[in-house]
Parts: C-alpha cells; sequence; structure tokens
C-alpha cells in the first residue's frame, strides 16, 4: 500500500509506520540529490509557514527557514518573547488563529502535551522541532546519516551513551526499535529511559526484529558498536544546579577514544549538537572551569576524529526537514 502523509502531523515516531519513516528517509535522499544537483523544487509555493520556538536553536531554525525558501514557502519566525502564545492566549486558541493564516507550524518548547494539543486544534500539519519528551525531526536525519555512512539500518548495532531518559535518549530508543537497529542505552541506572516506554519499544522492536539492552557496563554496552551516539548531560530546561549530580553521574559514560577502540573498527560516533567537546563555548567554559575539566559528554579526539560524523548529520537536518514538510503538507 502506498504511503500517504498529507494533512499529518509529525509530534513523534511512535506515530509512524516504519514504512512511513522510510518514505520520509527516501524522500530526504530524493530531496538532497536535487539539491545537490542545482535543481529547482519549490512546488509548495505561494504556502507559508510559521515557527515557534520556546528554546533555542541553530540547526532545526536554520534547517525549518532553508527547507521552506527551497520549498518556495514564506516564513514567520517568532521567538519566546514575540507571541501572545501561553502568556494572553491559550495554546488552543493560538492554534486555531495560526492555522487559519499557515499551512503548517513548527513548535520547539517543553512539555509534548504542549505540542499535542497545538496539533489537534490547529487543523494543518505541526511539526514538533523539540520538546522535553521527544525530538523527531532529529531521528530521520540521523537514520538517514546512518544509512549513508554503513549502507543499512536494519541489524545496526547502535549505542547511546549518557542521559538515556531525554528527549534524544527516548526518540533514539523508539527509532531503532521501528527500524530495526538493536539499540543500547549504556547509561546510569537513574538514568534510563522510563519502563513504560521501554516496554513499548521492546514490543515495536519484537516486530522489527531490534533488541533492546540497558546497561551500566560500558566495556559490554559498546562492544562491536556501529554507531556510538552521545547528547548533552543537561539538556535545556534543565536547572544549572544539576551539572553537579550530572557530571558525577556520567563522568564515566563519557565518549572517548577507549570507547570507540572497544566499538566496530568502522564504527561512526554521532551527536546531535551542540555539544561540550572544548571549552569554547560560555556554557563549557563556566562548568569546565568550576569542575575542572575541558570536555564534557565528548572528547575533542572523538569530535574532531574521521570517525565523527556530526556535520554531515546536522547537514542532513535540513534535507529531512524539507521532506517532512513537502509529505506532510502535501503539493
Ligand atoms: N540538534 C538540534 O536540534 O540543534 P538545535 O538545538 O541547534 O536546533
Ligand atoms: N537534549 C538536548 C537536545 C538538543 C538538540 C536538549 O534538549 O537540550
Amino acid at each position: 500500500m502506498g504511503v500517504n502523509l498529507r494533512g499529518r502531523s509529525f509530534l513523534k515516531l511512535l506515530d509512524f509506520t516504519p514504512a512511513e519513516i522510510r518514505y520520509l528517509i527516501d524522500l530526504s535522499k530524493n530531496l538532497k540529490d536535487l539539491k545537490r544537483a542545482g535543481i529547482k523544487h519549490d512546488t509548495l509555493k505561494g504556502k507559508n509557514i510559521v515557527l515557534l520556538f520556546e528554546k533555542t536553536s541553530t540547526r532545526t531554525r536554520c534547517s525549518f527557514e532553508v527547507a521552506a525558501h527551497d520549498l518556495g514557502m514564506g516564513v514567520t519566525f517568532l521567538d519566546p518573547g514575540s507571541s501572545q502564545m501561553g502568556k494572553k492566549e491559550s495554546i488552543a486558541d493560538t492554534a486555531r488563529v495560526l492555522g487559519r493564516m499557515y499551512d503548517g507550524i513548527e513548535y520547539r518548547g517543553f512539555s509534548q502535551e504542549l505540542v499535542e494539543e497545538l496539533a489537534q486544534y490547529a487543523g494543518v500539519p505541526v511539526w514538533n522541532g523539540l520538546t522535553d519528551e521527544y525530538h523527531p525531526t532529529q531521528m530521520i536525519a540521523d537514520l538517514l546519516t546512518i544509512e549513508e555512512k554503513l549502507g543499512r539500518l536494519k541489524g545496526v548495532n547502535f549505542v547511546y551513551m549518557g542521559d538515556a531518559r531525554n528527549n534524544m535518549g527516548n526518540s533514539l530508543m523508539v527509532a531503532c526499535a521501528k527500524m530495526g537497529l538493536n539499540f543500547t542505552a549504556c547509561a546510569p541506572k537513574e538514568l534510563f529511559p522510563a519502563e513504560d516506554l521501554v516496554a513499548k519499544c521492546k514490543e515495536i522492536a519484537k516486530v522489527s526484529g531490534a533488541t533492546i539492552t540497558l546497561t551500566e557496563d560500558v566495556q559490554a554496552g559498546t562492544k562491536n558498536a556501529d554507531v556510538i551516539y552521545t547528547d548533552v548531560w543537561v539538556s535545556m530546561g534543565e536547572p544549572d544546579e544539576v551539572w553537579e549530580s550530572r557530571l558525577k553521574l556520567l563522568k564515566p559514560f563519557q565518549v572517548n577514544k577507549a570507547v570507540m577502540d572497544n566499538a566496530n573498527p568502522e564504527a561512526i560516533f554521532m551527536h546531535c549538537l551542540p555539544a561540550f567537546h572544548d571549552l569554547k563555548t560560555e556554557v563549557g567554559k563556566t562548568v569546565g572551569e568550576k569542575f575542572g575539566i575541558t570536555e564534557i559528554e565528548v572528547t575533542d579526539e572523538v569530535f574532531e576524529s574521521k570517525q565523527s560524523v556530526v556535520f554531515d548529520e546536522a547537514e542532513n537536518r535540513m534535507h529531512t526537514i524539507k521532506a517532512i514538510m513537502l509529505a506532510t503538507i502535501g503539493s
């Protein structure tokens, strides 16, 4: 049966079948080829989208803007201070207003509940640009990157190290379960993903043939890994005070040369970015100086190594977000 995503919102990968995810990966590849060949693809000319950001962003915002322009669409960007949403106007009212003017709405913010509510009332596709619980647009980019680099998804041994119960840990576990990658969360048990989501993913994995493993053992967890993935140890919206306990908990789970050497020789290193791999950022410098460290979730050596594919992964955010908008708005 053909895949038709027109009119659908993109809120979390749990809502999509493997065939639909496959369709989005393949469409992304086509759009990437068109862009590379310099072939115009402004098939959504005359349409308009709005971007609502309650948290900061580089990749997601720029991907939506560039992809929308390539597709011929107009874009309005609203940052936290510049709309009435939540302060003077409810989510439901905001959604119904924006849905009258725009053909699609991107939302980055805090609770998943909020983006689900926006989608319920908007009457046009809503795309989740990151919530505390999920980061689904990042997943299509990550799957595309893995397939480009390793030539396959099914059977790939995927290891996520670090805060495994944040938006990235949750989303990657779902993505792997759906698409047949063997997912290992290598983390302290305090930061394992929630039991109900793990149970859900184990059910999904039965169909795709994937495995789901949670371990605190870095040596065993990263053995035979094809992908080593990490994310920041403190996410947007978390208070600065958690840094101290998080650093203590996660220190053994840093991605460093020993971890990469223990993985398969051809293993790739991935990170959704931004990353703290040196002290060249405000936060990196403050945390580094306070706790006497120079690198946090990944060493500079690994980040800058040949195995690191983080910038190809970042580029793929744009091609994949373009595919998600094209598929759900429809031309
Ligand atoms: N990976 C990601 O979502 O990056 P931004 O926070 O810069 O959008
Ligand atoms: N877990 C990170 C992801 C950033 C893209 C955060 O929420 O800050």
